[in-house]
């Protein structure tokens, strides 16, 4: 028996085997440029200073009146920060910018087809638009600070657009990502109860306009059939001035936002001074069971933190070109897409379709035709881009100054790529953890002041203070190199408000487990649980295992499965790899293996057997999948990430459910055929 195979676990721990990197360092070039080079911010926001230490974050701010209470806990573990403050968030992210900045691009949006011209929106023109819409909502849609608007759509200058007119009078907005479904839309609108559905008639993805109106027709008929009735639908324009979707409008339900702006043209709405603690808008996201979450996010903390470490962290300055990948449907999209970088007075990029359209290239041509010096992707991105194109970034003439990767564990061969590929060796990489609970970053290096390690999200944010539990409540030593799940000690302003409409889920999902007083009011007694498995290395660098369910037992030995998928990647061969549980009688569980092989590379009995043996060297035996799946590709939601609950129904054999939402369905029933044949 090798070394590794012996390492006995207790229940308690999960093994370890991914090992530590060496780390890298920031060039002088980009320390000598940081926002934030001054080490004693740890200690300014220390737990000796909590919570007065985020003032600091508040003060990027511009308030109509000040707060007087820092953070209230009597309502635990509902917190409220900057109780007694007014702030309006569209007056941040835009009006206080006309004074130095009228006239530079506040977004750039970039079409998907090239022959499309890259639209420049400066932020004087976002001030007129903005206006122009709140108008609207306010005296033609009828809604007041409070209600809740439904949001259907994609990437599109509109968007933004939208949500910063509701911020100005305080309405709520839900906006649900554009790629989902009428049926998910309608559990959105019906959950929030909203009257009022705002959409877009088409959008182009991998070179396709799509019909979206269908979507709003959908989701009425199903919301309405649940209970909620939408009694307006407003609908922006692809094209302004021309329906480019098949589906009819209804009339006095169906209403296009370039026909109703003609009256609104030079309106201007006055922002409302918003309570602090009062919603700013409904997130959505999924747990392992159960309904979707509307995540409530409040106006004054969400902002503080948005804007906070969107400066210390992504470091915008308001000089960066600064380009975010993700969906405005999701919650980066929302921190740092809209609210960080606009709140930041920087030019933020908004880009239509998906990057590897037309080609391989396509992401590079835009970072060098738009001068992008900041850049922000997920491992799911990264691996597609260097399994389609791992030469293509350096045909291009682009500079990033840096880089983050967020959503999920980069596996530090990926990281690699990224940082010398993508960053050309110059850019710095943070890898950020977070949620979309959570507001903002929770874990990452300081760009200019730790050193990054690659697979590592590396320690946490000044103001974060996560511990590690195990199973039986007990806090693991900090840097024990023992994985347990990793919970934050105290309270931040970044931090969703509550489930909308059920505080008792809110609390029974993230603060009750290691409660021990469900009546205090001291913050301390309520550790938010993330639901992440972590490890905390000597240095106090944390790697994240993924979700606590994600984790593998086998034999008693519990395996992260990235680790698997990371020692996997080591194979050159290898594009993309996702590990799911297998039940086994004996071992209780085992890890299969999905595998997609990089383009121009045949499957073959022998390849995977490598990848199997390079697991067992890399891990143990005790990971040995019991099968490789050299599959054509791994199921992905739109969003990108690979369904490994679909993946794992297919291994044990059990009915994969509704797949429909996925970005492609139909290689479910591909991988299902194939598995029947061996
Ligand atoms: O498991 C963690 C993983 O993504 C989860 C949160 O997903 P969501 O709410 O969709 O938000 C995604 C964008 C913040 C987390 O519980 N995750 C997120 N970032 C990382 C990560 N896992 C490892 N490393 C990260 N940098």
């Amino acid at each position: 028996m090798s070394e590794k195979e012996s390492v006995e676990t207790s229940e308690a721990q999960i093994a370890v085997h991914w090992q530590e990197e060496e780390y890298y360092y920031p060039s002088a070039k980009f320390i000598a440029q940081a926002n934030m080079t001054d080490e004693t911010i740890y200690e300014r926001f220390s737990l000796d200073n909590f919570p007065n230490c985020y003032k600091e974050y508040a003060d990027l701010l511009e308030w109509y009146e000040y707060w007087h209470t820092i953070l209230d806990t009597s309502d635990a573990p509902c917190w409220k920060w900057f109780v007694g403050g007014k702030v309006n968030a569209s007056y941040n992210c835009v009006d206080r910018h006309l004074k130095d900045y009228k006239n530079k691009t506040a977004i750039h949006f970039v079409p998907e087809l090239e022959n499309e011209k890259t639209e420049h929106i400066t932020y004087q023109e976002l001030y007129v638009r903005v206006n122009e819409f709140a108008a609207i909502l306010r005296d033609f849609a009828g809604l007041k600070k409070g209600d809740r608007v439904t949001l259907h759509m994609p990437m599109c200058a509109e968007l933004p657009i939208t949500m910063l007119a509701c911020a100005r009078l305080g309405i709520i907005h839900s906006e649900v990502f554009g790629g989902f479904s009428g049926r998910a839309c309608a559990d959105r609108i019906v959950d929030s109860q909203s009257r009022v559905l705002i959409t877009m008639d088409a959008y182009y993805r991998s070179g396709k306009l799509l019909d979206h109106k269908q979507n709003a027709d959908i989701a009425l008929k199903l919301a309405e059939e649940d209970g909620q009735v939408v009694d307006k639908v407003l609908v922006w324009q692809r094209y302004a001035g021309k329906d480019s979707s098949p589906t009819p409008m209804v009339e006095n339900r169906d209403y296009f936002v370039n026909d109703l702006l003609k009256d609104y043209y030079g309106a201007r709405v006055d922002p409302v001074p918003i309570p602090a603690e009062d919603p700013l808008f409904l997130m959505y996201t999924s747990g392992t069971t159960g309904k979707p979450k509307g995540c409530q996010h409040s106006t004054g903390g969400y902002l503080a933190y948005a804007t906070g470490t969107s400066k210390y962290i992504l470091d915008i300055h308001p000089e960066d070109v600064y380009w975010c990948m993700a969906d405005i449907g999701w919650i980066t999209g929302h921190s740092y897409i809209v609210y960080g970088p606009l709140s930041l007075g920087a030019s933020t990029i908004i880009y239509e379709g998906v990057p590897t359209y037309p080609d391989a290239g396509r992401a590079w041509r835009i970072a060098q035709d738009l001068d992008v010096n900041i850049f922000h992707t997920a491992p799911t991105a990264i691996r597609a881009l260097r399994k389609i194109g791992p030469d293509e970034p350096a045909k291009y003439d682009y500079h990033f100054k840096h880089m983050t990767t967020v959503g999920e564990p980069i596996e530090p061969e990926v990281w690699k790529w990224y940082h010398k590929e993508v960053g050309k060796g110059e850019a710095i990489i943070v890898d950020t953890w977070w949620q979309t609970e959570t507001g903002g970053f929770l874990c990452s290096t300081m760009p200019a002041l730790t050193p990054m390690k690659p697979g590592s999200a590396g320690p946490a944010l000044p103001g974060i203070h996560p511990v590690i539990y195990d199973e039986e409540g007990d806090v693991l030593e900090a840097g024990s190199g023992k994985a347990g799940n990793i919970c934050i000690q105290n309270p931040w302003p970044g931090a969703f408000q509550t489930i909308w409409g059920d505080r008792d889920r809110f609390v029974s999902t993230y603060y009750e487990r290691y409660n021990t007083d469900p009546n205090s009011k001291d913050w301390r007694d309520w550790p938010y649980l993330t639901g992440d498995a972590a490890v905390q290395a000597e240095d106090g660098y944390y790697r994240i295992l993924g979700r606590i369910d994600d984790v593998i037992n086998v034999s008693g030995h519990r395996l992260g499965t990235k680790e698997i998928e990371s020692a996997a990647l080591v194979c050159a061969e290898v594009a993309e790899a996702a590990v799911v549980p297998v039940n086994h009688d004996i071992k209780g569980k085992e890890p299969d293996l999905y595998i997609a092989l990089k383009p121009g590379i045949d499957a073959s009995d022998e390849l995977a057997k490598k990848i199997s043996d390079t697991v067992c060297d890399e891990i143990g035996k005790i990971a040995k999948p019991k099968g490789v799946w050299l599959v054509a590709d791994m199921p992905k939601t739109r969003s990108g990430k690979i369904m490994r609950r679909v993946l794992a129904s297919i291994s044990n054999d059990k009915d994969v459910g509704d797949v429909t939402t996925l970005a492609n369905p139909e290689i479910v029933t591909e991988i299902q055929e194939m598995m029947k044949k061996k």
